[in-house]
Formats: C-alpha cells, structure tokens, sequence
C-alpha cells in the first residue's frame, strides 16, 4: 500500500485518532526522549522503546538537560512523543516569535517559552484537540502566560505570514501525508532571516513490511523520508542553508523495542518477525536534527550599508568569524576591515592585512539569511576601492570556498609558492589556516569582470 493507497485523509485522521487514545493514557511516554524523573517509560510511539536502562542515555543523546526537564510539569515531560531535542543549540534569544508545529502536551513550548522570556511569544500547533487541551493544561500548571495553542494542520497553519522568528518541531513531520505542503507553510510563515529547527524521524528504504503498515505510519515510521528529500523539499520551500546537524541512529535493540510492541507499534502479524524486521531496518531508521533559514529578499541589498568598521562593530565582526570558522585575529587590522549592516546588525564583514603594495584580501563572511543579494562581491568591490586609497596595487586571497565567486570577481589562481613573501608572513598565512586552501590574486589597477555576478 503506498501513500496515495492508503489515502492521505484517512492517514490523518488515524494520526489524530492515534495520539488522541496516546494523550488520554495515563503517563504512556511514548515516543522519544525518557524523562529525567524516574517515570513509567511503556512503549513507544516515535522512537525505540525505553527501557530502564535506555532512559538516560536517551535523554541524554536526545539533548534535553534534566534541569530543564526537572522545571517542567511532569505531564508535560511523560507525554513527551519526540525524537529529539529541536531546541539543544539553536540559538533562540529573549523577545522572539516561537512556533512549534505538532506541539503535543507542550514541552517544547514549554522550554521555548524560558528561552524567549516574557518579551517573546510561543505558539503550539496541533491537529488534535486532545493534545491541544493538554498542552493548554500544562502550560497552565506551569503558570507560563507566553504560550498559546492553536488547533490547526501542518499543512494549512493558522498563521500569519512573516510572522515568526523560528519554527521547531519534534517528531511531527515525518506524519503528514502531504509534507510538501508542510515545508512551503513554514516557509510562508518564517520572518525573512526566521530559522528553523526540526528534529525528525528520516528513513532509507525501508522494509516493505513497515512501509505498507498505516500503524507504522502513525507510529511515526511509514511516513519518514530521507535525509537528502527532507533536505531537498525544505530548500524547494525556498529554505537556505539546509543541513542535518546531529543524528540519533536507532540500533536494532531499539527497533525491536517498538516493532516488537503491538499496543504500539506495527501489529506482528502484519509485518511478521519483530526481531528479524528490526535487523533488516537497523541502520536505515534515524532520528536527524534540521536547521536552515529563510533568505531575506533581493529588495533588502538596497537597505544594506557596507561602510568601514568601527571599534563597536568588533564582537558583531567576531561572532561572523566563529559562525563561519575562520580565524578571529581581527583587531591588529581593524582599520583595513569592512562590515555590511541591515537594521543594526553586523550581516557582513571583509577584512585585508597591508604588505607595502600587496595585500591579503580575508575574512569574507555573508550570514546565510542574506546570501544571494550580491552582498559578497560588494564587499570586495568595496575593499577594493578601499585598498586602492592606501596604494595597493596587488590583491590576494586563499580559499576553500569560493573560487568560482572570486573568479567572476576578477581573481585568477596562483601557485602559492608564486605569492609574494611579505603575504606569506600574513598571519592567516603563518596561522597556516587551511593548507589545502587555493591562492587567488587580482591586479586592482585593473577593472574587475563582474559582468555576470552573484554572491
Ligand atoms: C509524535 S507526536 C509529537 C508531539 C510533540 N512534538 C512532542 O515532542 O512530544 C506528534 C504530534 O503531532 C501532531 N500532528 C501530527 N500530524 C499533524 C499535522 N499534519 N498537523 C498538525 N499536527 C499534527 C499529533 O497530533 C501529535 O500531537
């Protein structure tokens, strides 16, 4: 039976019909991450079963931090049903827009609410009035007055355009028959620069037995795509950046935990053998961590200001540097660096170290949201132009990343043992970032080739 056999609203409604009889047992833990509390772990939903045993290496691998588990309403924590920890790492700061699609008993809600703090919003979507009412319980019991729950499908959110800062998700997508329609409604209602964070249940061919099974679907297998279509229908949405950062990868122990438990799980008889099914699947059934962002418009380059950097805009210089891995040795060459700026912020920077008439053009850094807007050949330009007004005639670059940008730019390859020796006594140089890193130069007395450019 395939998706469309199946039929894609009766796969819904049995989703819902699932997690409404889940929501309703008492403390049936189900899918994902154990709680810190020594709780009654049953079965599973999303995820292997845990046992005694597995519980703290899942809450662990799953990222959640006891202590912020310990704040929460226990309810909240026991009907946990996830497959990981979407907000571990991601970055969500005081006075922002959450929203969490398939929301369940509210603890992601609940943890994002903390992050945001009073200043910020967090909004709970979910397709099952149950969990919606659970979720408003918690959230209550919690005395939490940031966090609303929304009844609403993935696939249609009852949200404005533009509207939040992040969208999360834990365990949910993989459920939706139509997960197309799932990442163009996270692209619509992400602000320009908005960001995501989704963990997820990602499959590679997967046994027959567990893809034609609607219990598997609703336990959260059926459905699951891969990494690379995950990644594939986020960027179509008109995401940037895609990328799974962390995995989860489920060992055989673990699959049979769930394929073996036919309360909750694939019914044995459908898909036969428990064990044997959980050896044929064992290395192709993860739970994977999603992050990527929404670019801002082409319009926005025009309210870009690129201009010479001051003294202030050294931590906003710094912290470009260390998202992009590159070195941060920056103040010695301050007055030789560049940053582009939009609505106050540092979304740019470039930087050269002077050696007589030659000069190491360095530090390149666009931030993902604003890619595209030909922000990277304008620094240059403009460093260019800068580097002129201090007499350099000759400048130089190394690079992993970017040779076919500095070539429209205007740059040609060097043999590095050609590069003047002034430049190779540069501190990138001596620093020895990236030896495989390929050496460009360009005369700047020359006019740059940038008739067709990008970047
Ligand atoms: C596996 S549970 C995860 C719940 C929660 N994220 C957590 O970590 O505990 C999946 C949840 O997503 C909801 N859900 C599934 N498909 C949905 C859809 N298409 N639209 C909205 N909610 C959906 C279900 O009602 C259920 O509450």
């Amino acid at each position: 039976m395939s998706e469309q056999e199946i039929g894609k609203d009766s796969i819904k409604e049995a989703v819902r019909q699932r997690y409404a009889r889940a929501i309703e047992r008492p403390s049936p833990s189900c899918c994902g991450p154990a709680p810190s509390q020594p709780v009654q772990v049953k079965s599973s939903c999303c995820g292997p079963a845990a046992t005694e045993t597995m519980k703290g290496s899942l809450v662990k691998s799953a990222g959640y931090e006891e202590e912020e588990l310990g704040r929460l309403p226990a309810d909240a924590v026991q009907n946990s049903f996830g497959c990981g920890n979407p907000l571990a790492y991601a970055g969500v700061t005081p006075g922002q827009v959450v929203l969490d699609i398939g929301s369940g008993a509210g603890i992601d809600c609940l943890i994002a609410a903390d992050k945001v703090g009073p200043t910020g919003r967090v909004i709970g979507l979910d397709m099952t009035p149950e969990m919606i009412e659970r979720g408003r319980q918690n959230t209550r019991e919690a005395g939490v007055t940031n966090v609303e729950f929304r009844l609403g499908d993935a696939e249609k959110m009852p949200v404005a355009d533009a509207s939040v800062d992040w969208v999360i998700s834990n365990c949910v997508i993989n459920l939706s028959p139509d997960k197309p329609a799932v990442f163009r409604e996270i692209a619509r209602v992400l602000k320009p620069g908005g960001r995501i964070s989704i963990s997820d249940i990602v499959a590679e061919e997967l046994p027959a037995a567990i893809r034609e099974s609607r219990d598997a679907w609703t336990g959260c297998l059926a459905g699951a795509i891969s990494e690379a279509a995950y990644v594939r229908g986020l960027e179509a949405a008109g995401l940037r950046e895609v990328r799974a950062t962390s995995r989860l990868v489920y060992d055989a122990g673990q699959l049979q935990g769930l394929f073996g438990d036919s309360a909750c799980g694939i019914t044995p008889g459908a898909c036969g053998d428990g064990a044997a099914l959980a050896r044929e699947a064992t290395g192709k059934i993860w739970s994977a961590r999603f992050e990527g962002v929404k670019p801002y418009p082409a319009s926005t380059a025009s309210e870009v200001v690129v201009e010479l950097a001051q003294m202030e805009d050294l931590p906003a210089i710094r912290a470009l540097l260390a998202d992009a891995d590159l070195p941060a040795d920056v103040e010695p060459h301050l007055a030789d660096f560049l940053v582009a700026h939009h609505a106050g912020r540092g979304v740019g920077c470039v930087g050269m170290e002077v050696r007589g008439s030659d000069a190491l053009f360095r530090s390149l850094v666009v931030t993902p949201a604003y890619r595209g807007l030909g922000l990277g050949r304008r620094l240059y330009e403009t460093l260019a132009a800068h580097a002129r007004t201090r007499g350099v005639a000759r400048a130089y670059l190394l690079t992993t990343t970017i040779e076919s940008l500095a070539e429209a730019w205007g740059f040609r390859r060097i043999d590095r043992a050609q590069l003047p020796a002034a430049i190779q006594e540069t501190s990138e140089f001596r620093g020895g970032y990236c030896a495989s890193a390929v050496a460009m130069w360009r005369d700047l007395r020359k006019a740059a080739n940038v008739a067709s450019c990008c970047g």
